[in-house]
């Protein structure tokens, strides 16, 4: 299928408009692997139409972060869209998203801080920004976003609430790899020796679940094997943290629902993966 793609405000704003039915939004920064595509798929599921955007947002990368060398290709990805009911791709760029002397941000307090809020302080900031205008822009009844990113999903679940905003926010399951690691832009970074190392992430979270199931509920006793399983794997923590899924804060015991997160380096790529324990 013929996928429309647009690149104005104006005209994004008109098409999405005068859709008679439910619209799905799918706000992603491209680069498309099937994490992204079964967003895509969600939308399709429960909604008339759906709309993807292609964005990568310089205002949620820090200095020195791989805003420069972040994977691009816009030509691939409209490809991959092809196979989908997708109404629009919608391609803004940073002179109509951040026009010069653009002063308006977004933040959510607390829930921002700490987790990769503490390693990248104004990563949420501009994420909340750029999905509040993307969601002006485009006024969808659902958005849809990728487990993956956990903290991002909760932030953006308490901006959608915080400020009223009239869309239902849809959390959609991570996607793997066949070895369990999970998908992401990022592991293209990832030489041969780097991604084996990756995959051990998945593996460390496979044995809090496994620990769980045996009656281990204690979240230090848990943490303390997965650093193991992580160092052993010449992987560089930036945190283990086992979490309310709701409010974001530090479990002192699993229990069923309770999640997982991770962030590690394996070689400079910076990696999370989460689980939620069952
Ligand atoms: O998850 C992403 O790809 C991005 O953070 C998002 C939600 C598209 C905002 O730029």
């Amino acid at each position: 299928m013929k996928i429309q793609t647009i690149t104005s405000i104006p005209e994004m704003r008109k098409a999405a408009s005068e859709f008679k039915g439910r619209i799905g939004f799918v706000p992603t920064m491209g680069y498309f692997h099937q994490g992204h595509l079964s967003l895509v798929e969600s939308s399709q599921r429960s909604c008339d139409h759906t709309i993807v955007s292609i964005y990568v947002n310089p205002a949620q990368f820090g200095p020195g972060e791989d805003l420069t060398n972040y994977p691009r290709d816009i030509r691939k990805d409209i490809e991959k869209l092809g196979k989908y009911d997708v109404d629009y791709v919608f391609l803004p760029d940073d002179a109509l998203m951040y026009p010069q002397n653009y002063k308006t941000w977004v933040s959510v307090d607390e829930i921002t801080d700490f987790l990769c809020g503490k390693s990248r302080p104004t990563h949420f900031k501009g994420v909340t920004t750029i999905v509040a205008k993307l969601l002006n822009i485009i006024n969808p009844d659902k958005i849809f976003l990728g487990e993956k990113d956990y903290q991002q999903l909760i932030v953006i679940r308490k901006m959608v609430a915080d400020l009223n905003m009239n869309v239902e926010v849809i959390g959609c399951p991570l996607i793997r790899e066949d070895d369990g690691l999970a998908m992401s832009s990022r592991n293209k970074y990832l030489s041969e020796k780097e991604r084996d190392r990756a995959v051990n992430i998945y593996r460390s979270l496979k044995k809090a679940q496994a620990m769980f199931a045996k009656g281990i509920k204690d979240s230090e006793s848990v943490t303390t094997e997965i650093k193991r399983i992580l160092l052993d794997s010449e992987l560089k923590i930036d945190y283990i943290e086992i979490v309310n899924p709701n409010t974001l804060r530090s479990e002192t015991q699993l229990s069923k629902g309770c999640r997982i997160l991770i962030a590690a380096y394996s070689g400079k790529t910076r990696l999370i993966d989460n689980l939620e324990i069952k």
